[in-house]
């Protein structure tokens, strides 16, 4: 109020109960696609490509890493360290890319018609991938850091000196490891979850990420 304005009677609460707030979930939930969101129903064409490139990527990254675990000729796990950890720093780029067109553009709203603890489950599910995604990456680059073979992605530079230290190496390539495990299970879940709401509910939910043929921008 500025000074020598005359106050308003009934003054504003001190609480306002009709503002959204965290213990009203379905209305914070609202709040926040709102503010966050460009208008659109869909994904940006631009969210659309990242996130498919980074799911047949990081399906690829599986398959070359699934056999570091057992006994490998030495040239063969030096090629493959070199392989996967390329594929790994494309993803890194993804990633970092798709967290800044999340800043800019947003996510479209959910239907109204969910229930909101799916919408809930949806919000956790999808921050969880991104924390995993986040470490794994991490724990990888640690791996690559510690290991006893030089590995340069594409020739730019190098993570470590090839001298790293056994135990260290395991400790990291352990952590990344579990992560590995903990994102093949939420994968599984999310995509459960997307095939749900694309045969059974019916919402319209999965096609925000399935649409090309419409972006948020052209149906805002
Ligand atoms: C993009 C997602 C990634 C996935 C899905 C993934 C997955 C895996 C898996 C399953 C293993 C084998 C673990 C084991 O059996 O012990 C592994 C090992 C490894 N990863 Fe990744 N990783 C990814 C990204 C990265 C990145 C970005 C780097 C580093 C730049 C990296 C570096 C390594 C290294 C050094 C190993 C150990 C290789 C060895 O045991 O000889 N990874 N990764």
């Amino acid at each position: 109020m500025k000074p020598g304005s005359a106050a308003t009677w009934p003054l504003p609460p001190i609480i306002d109960f009709e503002t959204p707030s965290f213990l009203d979930t379905e209305a914070a939930i609202r709040g926040v696609e709102m503010a966050s969101n460009t208008a659109g129903i869909d994904y940006q064409a631009s969210q659309k490509i990242v996130h498919w490139l980074m799911a047949i990527l990081i399906i690829l990254d599986l398959f070359v890493a699934q056999k570091f675990g057992g006994l490998m000729e030495d040239a063969d796990r030096i090629q493959s360290r070199i392989d996967h950890s390329q594929i790994g720093m494309i993803v890194t780029v993804l990633f970092v890319l798709r967290i800044f067109l999340r800043m800019r553009y947003g996510a479209p709203p959910l239907p109204d018609a969910m229930p909101g603890w799916q919408k809930l489950a949806a919000h956790a599910a999808h921050w969880g991938l991104y924390v995993l995604i986040g470490t794994l990456i991490l724990s990888g680059m640690l791996s690559a850091v510690n290991a006893n073979s030089v590995i340069a992605p594409f020739g730019l530079f190098a993570f470590g000196d090839g001298a790293g230290e056994e135990s260290t190496f395991l400790f990291f390539r352990g952590i990344h490891e579990f992560i590995t495990n903990a994102i093949i299970a939420l994968i599984v879940v999310h995509v459960l979850a997307t095939l749900y709401h694309l045969v059974i509910a019916r919402d319209g939910s999965t096609e925000r990420m399935l649409r090309f043929w419409r972006s948020a921008r052209q149906s805002a």
